[in-house]
C-alpha cells in the first residue's frame, strides 16, 4: 500500500488550488454576506472540468478518478465551500446517477450539458416530513401511461433556483412504501414547476438552497431513471457517492481552518513570544492536523472502494460522519486560536466554522450515517 500521490493527482490539486486561491478568494466574505451564488465563478469550474470530473469524456466529463474529486473538492472547500456544494452536487447526484443508470438518450440530452458545464443539476429527495425519513416521501408522480403527473414540494434544495435539470423522487405507488418510488428527470421550465423562496443560511450562504414546488407537472415516460420503483434505491445508491463528495468539504473546511490557525499562531505574539511556542497552542495545531489526516486517509479509502468497484456504502458514510465531525470542531478550535480576530469576518475562520455545520447535516445526518455504519457492521 502506497499513499503517494501520482503526478496527475498533484497536477489536479494544483489546478483547484490555484482555482481557489485566483478565482474564489476574491469576494468570497462578500458573497457569503449578501448570499451571493458564485455564478461566473461556477461557469469557469465547469468550463475547467470540475463539474464532471468522473464522468466519461464520451458524455463530456474529464473522465478522472474519485481521488482526483476528493483532493479538488478539499482545495476548493478550503476557500469557498459554497461554491464546492455545487460542485459536489452537479459532480456526485447528478452526473454519477445519469451516467450510472440513465439511457443512452437520456444521457445525450441531459449528462453532456451537465457533465460539461453548460448546465448546473439539483438533487430532490427531502421534503417538508421526509428529510433523515426518505422514504416518507409525499411528492406523488401518478402514472399516466405516457407521462407522470408530478405534485408535491421538495425542500432544502441545492442549486435549486440556479439548476436547469433536477432528478426528483416522488412516490407512484404508495402501497409499495420504498419500491413505490420513482427517480424522474424534470426541467425547470416544464410547466408547472415554480421555485420558493431562498432560505437565509447559517453557512455556505453563497449557494442558492431553495424549496421548488411541482403542480401538475407532465413528465414524459422516457424521463424516469430505472426501472418503475427504482427511485428509492436510486437514491441511496447515489447518496453513497455523495457523502464521498461531501466528506470531502468537509475535510477542505477544516484544512482551510487549520493553515489560517497555523499562519496566525507564527504571526501574533502573546506573553513575548509567537503563540505557535505556546504548548497550549502546539497542542491544539497537533490535535488539528492529526485528525485531519485521518480524515483525509477515510475520504481516499471510500474513494479508493469507489475506483475499485467496490461496495463504498459503508466506508463512505464513515468517511463523511468522521470528517464532518471534525471539520466543525477543527474551525471551532481554528476561531479559538485567532481569539478575537477569529470573530470577526475578516480572518475567515468564522464563515468556515459556521460552513462546517452543515456537513453534518445535508446528505445524510451523522445519525445517518451512523444507522448505515451500524446497520452493516451487524449484517
Ligand atoms: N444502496 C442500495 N440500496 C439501499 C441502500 C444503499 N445504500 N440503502 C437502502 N437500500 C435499500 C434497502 O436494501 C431496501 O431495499 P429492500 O427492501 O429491497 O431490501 C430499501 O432501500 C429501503 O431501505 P431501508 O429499509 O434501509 O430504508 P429506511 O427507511 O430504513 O432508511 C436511511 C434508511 C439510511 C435512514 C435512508 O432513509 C437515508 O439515507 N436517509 C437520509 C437521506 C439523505 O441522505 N438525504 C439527503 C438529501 S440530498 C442532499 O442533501 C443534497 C444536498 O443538498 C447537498
Amino acid at each position: 500500500m502506497d499513499f503517494q500521490l501520482t503526478e496527475e493527482h498533484l497536477m489536479i490539486q494544483k489546478a483547484a488550488r490555484d482555482f481557489a486561491v485566483n478565482e474564489l478568494l476574491p469576494g468570497v466574505i462578500e458573497r457569503d454576506e449578501h448570499q451571493k451564488f458564485p455564478a461566473e465563478q461556477i461557469k469557469k469550474l465547469g468550463e475547467l472540468g470540475f463539474l464532471g470530473m468522473m464522468v466519461s469524456p464520451k458524455y463530456g466529463g474529464a473522465g478522472l478518478d474519485a481521488i482526483s474529486y476528493v483532493l479538488a473538492m478539499e482545495e476548493i472547500s478550503k476557500v469557498d465551500a459554497s461554491a464546492s456544494v455545487v460542485m459536489s452536487v452537479n459532480n456526485s447526484l447528478v452526473c454519477w446517477g445519469l451516467e450510472t443508470f440513465g439511457t443512452e438518450e437520456q444521457k445525450q440530452k441531459y449528462l453532456v450539458p451537465l457533465a460539461s458545464g453548460q448546465i448546473i443539476g439539483a438533487f430532490m429527495l427531502s421534503e417538508p416530513e421526509a428529510g433523515s425519513d426518505a422514504t416518507s416521501q409525499r411528492t406523488i408522480a401518478e402514472d399516466k401511461g405516457d407521462h407522470y403527473l408530478l405534485n408535491g414540494t421538495k425542500n432544502w434544495i441545492t442549486n435549486g433556483n440556479s439548476a436547469s435539470v433536477y432528478l426528483v423522487m416522488a412516490q407512484t405507488h404508495p402501497e409499495k412504501g420504498s419500491k413505490g418510488i420513482n427517480a424522474l428527470i424534470v426541467e425547470k421550465n416544464m410547466p408547472g414547476v415554480t421555485i420558493g423562496a431562498k432560505e437565509n443560511k447559517l453557512g455556505i450562504r453563497g449557494s442558492d438552497t431553495h424549496s421548488v414546488m411541482f403542480q401538475d407537472v407532465k413528465v414524459p415516460k422516457e424521463n424516469r431513471i430505472g426501472e418503475d420503483g427504482f427511485g428509492f434505491k436510486f437514491a441511496m445508491k447515489t447518496l453513497a457517492g455523495g457523502r464521498i463528495g461531501i466528506a470531502s468539504q468537509a475535510l477542505g473546511i477544516a484544512s482551510g481552518a487549520f493553515e489560517l490557525a497555523l499562519k496566525y499562531s507564527k504571526e501574533r505574539k502573546a506573553f513575548g513570544k509567537e503563540i505557535s511556542q505556546h504548548q497550549a497552542i502546539q497542542f491544539k495545531l497537533a490535535d488539528m492536523a492529526t485528525r485531519i489526516e485521518a480524515s483525509r486517509l477515510l475520504c481516499f479509502k471510500a474513494a479508493l472502494d469507489k475506483d475499485h468497484h467496490r461496495d463504498y456504502t459503508l466506508s463512505s458514510s464513515m468517511a463523511k460522519v468522521f470528517s464532518s465531525e471534525t471539520a466543525m470542531w477543527v474551525t471551532t478550535e481554528a476561531v479559538q486560536v485567532h481569539g478575537g480576530y477569529g470573530y470577526v469576518k475578516e480572518y475567515h475562520v468564522e464563515r468556515l466554522m459556521r460552513d462546517a455545520k452543515i456537513t453534518q447535516i445535508y446528505e445524510g445526518t451523522s445519525e445517518v450515517q451512523r444507522i448505515v455504519i451500524s446497520r452493516s457492521i451487524l449484517s
